[in-house]
């Protein structure tokens, strides 16, 4: 099927190169011309595993075209929408005006029957508001939230966990969840599990399921809290309630918190809109959650003061990690990133490296010291800082990393290290949660 992809970040270029594998012709739209141009060359403009080959075989096909001119997307049934909803400045509300752009100027170019299917994370209501202009055209909304997470962004494109569609009531809606099934055939047939609902309830599955998210991980953090000052240690605590299958180990990983262009926006956007339907008391626990995250990089800070004894003014601090996360290069309030800054501000030496995100760090935090060498970031240092759990940090020879700094102290903002290991080879290992 012929079918349109609105927006091409990391979830629309990773969309529409995904549909194209599954046999669809797309054609990918983004009003950012340098996107444009490096993906119709085949070539994706961030690091996401596994995308590069997906994307240079679609486009070598001649599958996957793209355009800055929205006009291209005429002759396709189903257009998705995947333009992002970043925190507004100055409050914790969704920023819609990317949505409402998209939605308009697609609009000019429906044609009677099509389907537009809205991917982006929008505060409940905004479906109902946006369906009106669509149906004026004779064409349907369809609500189909996206829960692939950066790093694993084409398995789980392709391979979801789950299908969720909000439709209009009655024949219509039937239709047009029918034609999105054409779209979804492949994963459909392999059993995906499939839930069709109203617009209001796909629309608070993809916030929920961030917020459950979020306040799993800010849930361990707190107990991380706990285990600093009654000397107990996080990670046998997350084991030991994690083999409760009721709780599940997964996401119970205590250290640095959750960054991103997505949980922090999405628990204060939930807030803001709940609050707006007078429902603000239901999810103020989220205020919470969104605290215990913020008061972990505080801590991470107060560690390194603490091992650099009282005064890190001068003192050379390696931080290892920019990324939010491993495997991708997005710096959007990172929690690394941010305890770089952090350290910087207080007048340290801060040398970062980060195998992917440097150039993006460097445009964020212009006046911290990038390094793409491991071994020179380490040289002399005084303290290292794990802070994203990147393969190549679990995989650092602690004996050999000893000989290059100036003081063997590390701290592990990630449980990512061996600290049997790092003490056996000389470290004075710290980490959060752990004695
Ligand atoms: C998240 C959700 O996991 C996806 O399901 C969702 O589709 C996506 O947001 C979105 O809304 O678009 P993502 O932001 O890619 O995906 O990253 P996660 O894997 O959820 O990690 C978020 C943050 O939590 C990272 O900073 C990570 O380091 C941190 N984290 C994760 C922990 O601190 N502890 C854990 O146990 C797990």
């Amino acid at each position: 099927m012929r079918v349109s992809v609105v927006g091409l970040g990391y979830l629309g270029a990773v969309h529409a190169a995904s549909m194209a594998s599954l046999g669809h012709e797309v054609v990918g739209v983004d009003v950012d011309a340098a996107r444009v141009e490096s993906l119709a060359l085949g070539k994706s403009p961030f690091f996401e595993p596994g995308f590069d080959e997906l994307l240079a075989r679609a486009v070598g096909a001649g599958r996957l075209s793209v355009s800055a001119d929205v006009a291209a997307v005429a002759g396709a049934r189903v257009h998705f929408v995947c333009v992002g909803t970043p925190q507004a400045a100055g409050s914790g509300a969704a920023d819609l005006s990317f949505v409402e752009a998209a939605v308009s100027s697609l609009v000019p170019h429906l044609a009677v029957g099509d389907v537009v299917v809205g991917k982006s994370t929008v505060p409940v209501g905004t479906a109902t508001g946006l369906a009106a202009r669509v149906e004026a055209v004779g064409a349907t909304l369809v609500w189909n939230p996206e829960f692939l997470r950066e790093g694993f962004a084409v398995a789980d494109t392709l391979h979801p966990d789950r299908i969720v569609y909000g439709v209009p009531e009655g024949e219509v809606g039937r239709r047009a969840a029918a034609l999105v099934d054409e779209v979804y055939a492949t994963p459909l047939a392999e059993g995906t599990p499939q839930v069709v609902t109203d617009y209001a309830t796909a629309e608070l599955v993809k916030v929920a399921a961030n917020s459950f998210l979020a306040t799993k991980i800010s849930f361990i953090n707190a107990m991380a809290e706990l285990c600093e000052v009654a000397g107990g240690d996080v990670t046998r605590l997350a084991d030991a309630i994690g083999h409760d299958q009721r709780i599940g180990r997964r996401f119970l990983n205590a250290g640095l918190g959750f960054g991103g262009g997505c949980l922090p926006k999405d628990i204060r956007a939930f807030m803001a809109r709940a609050d707006e339907l007078g429902a603000g008391e239901a999810v103020a626990f989220l205020g919470e959650v969104d605290a215990i995250n913020t008061r972990r990089r505080a801590r991470m800070v107060e560690l390194a003061v603490e091992v650099l004894g009282g005064d890190v003014a001068g003192a050379r601090v390696a931080v290892l990690g920019a990324a939010f996360k491993p495997d991708s290069d997005d710096v959007r309030d990172s929690p690394a990133l941010d305890v770089a800054a952090r350290l910087d501000g207080l007048g340290a030496h801060v040398v970062v490296h980060d195998p992917q995100a440097i150039d993006n760090a460097r445009r964020k935090e212009p006046s911290l010291a990038y390094e793409r060498d491991l071994e020179a970031a380490l040289t002399g240092a005084d303290v290292v800082l794990v802070l994203t759990e990147w393969r190549h940090y679990r995989d650092l020879d602690p004996a050999r990393a000893a000989g290059l700094v100036a003081r063997p102290q590390v701290l592990d903002g990630r449980g990512a290290l061996d600290r049997d290991a790092w003490q056996a080879a000389g470290w004075t290992y710290r980490a959060l949660g752990r004695p």
